[in-house]
């Protein structure tokens, strides 16, 4: 059946390549709202101004679901301004979710909410609510509690995204790639794991928790855990970029502190939605194919 689908942050990396997704990949109508007009902007404004949420929510009252992304989602901005990232990732949640309450609502959180100190967190792990390690993460960990309690609630904990963006917003990648292209060097810390998982695979995760209404909290990652450096080492061979350009470090350049072992396990979401998360290889493969054909 055909659903109305709000996405916030539609302007954003994630959020975009979901607008896409379900305008060209599926039977859903799909609207979205950020504070950046284009093509995938549908409603203009900051969900900060409860007056901007009340209109939004004014225009677009049958919404069957609302998919936030929208978020102060890069971390040196959230510790250089941390009132407007609290307002942005916390209060603006909890507003636009009062806003939409009949609609179900799927919240992206993020893999950094675990401790990070043994790694492959289940969703059932404490999330760390002592001493978050930074701003962004301390914003993202309050949000997360508040709409685990959700009742049609979905909170979605992904690992780093990745993928080929033609308009090159920000992601795990194009760091990377505006790197190489200027010729610089790339610092990647060596002793940080996680499990990075191409957007495309994000996006067909969505459509099934929608379409088979599912709720709760999911973790989205790759099968195979990797260091930060390594992954970058995978994909630099992949594309013939030149080694030499990556300096494995300990720890992160941006001086920003970030939990080492943030690696997950994905079954819980591969059972409900039977959906099989395919390997690091092939999303890499995958990624492979975009960067040849832009
Ligand atoms: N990228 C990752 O690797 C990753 C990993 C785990 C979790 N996440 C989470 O996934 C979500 C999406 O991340 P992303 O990489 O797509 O982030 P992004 O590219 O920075 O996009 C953020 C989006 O939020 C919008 N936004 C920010 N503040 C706003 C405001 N006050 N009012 C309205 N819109 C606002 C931005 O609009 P403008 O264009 O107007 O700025 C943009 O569309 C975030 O919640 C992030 O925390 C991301």
């Amino acid at each position: 059946m055909s659903k109305n689908i709000l996405i916030t942050g539609s302007s954003g990396f994630v959020g975009s390549a979901l607008y896409h997704y379900f305008e060209n990949e599926t039977m859903h109508h799909v609207f979205g709202t950020s504070r950046r007009s284009g093509s995938t902007t549908d409603e203009m404004g900051d969900i900060t101004d409860p007056k901007f949420i009340r209109r939004l929510h004014a225009v677009l009252p049958h919404m069957d679901c609302v998919v936030h992304t929208a978020a102060m989602a890069r971390t040196s901005d959230c510790e250089k301004n941390k009132e407007r990232c609290r307002g942005i990732n916390v209060d603006a949640t909890v507003n636009l979710d009062n806003a939409f309450k009949s609609s179900k609502f799927i919240f992206f959180s993020t893999y950094a909410v675990y401790d990070g100190i043994h790694g492959d967190h289940t969703e059932g792990d404490c999330i760390t609510v002592h001493d978050p390690a930074n701003t962004y993460i301390a914003t993202k960990i309050t949000a997360d509690q508040i709409m685990s309690t959700r009742r049609d609630g979905v909170v979605l904990r992904p690992s780093a995204m990745f993928g080929y963006d033609m308009e090159h917003k920000g992601n795990y990648f194009t760091q990377l790639l505006d790197k190489v292209q200027k010729g610089e060097v790339m610092k990647s810390p060596k002793d940080q794991f996680f499990n990075p998982v191409h957007v495309h695979y994000v996006c067909e995760i969505v459509g099934r928790i929608i379409d088979r209404d599912l709720r709760g909290v999911y973790n989205i990652g790759c099968p195979e855990a990797e260091s930060k450096y390594g992954f970058n080492k995978e994909v630099m061979q992949k594309l013939d970029m030149p080694l030499s350009l990556l300096v494995g470090v300990e720890g992160d350049s941006d001086g920003i502190p970030r939990p080492d072992c943030q690696t997950i396990f994905s079954h819980k979401i591969q059972r409900d939605a039977d959906y099989i998360i395919p390997s690091l290889d092939h999303m890499i493969d995958r990624l492979h194919k975009e960067y040849k054909r832009w």
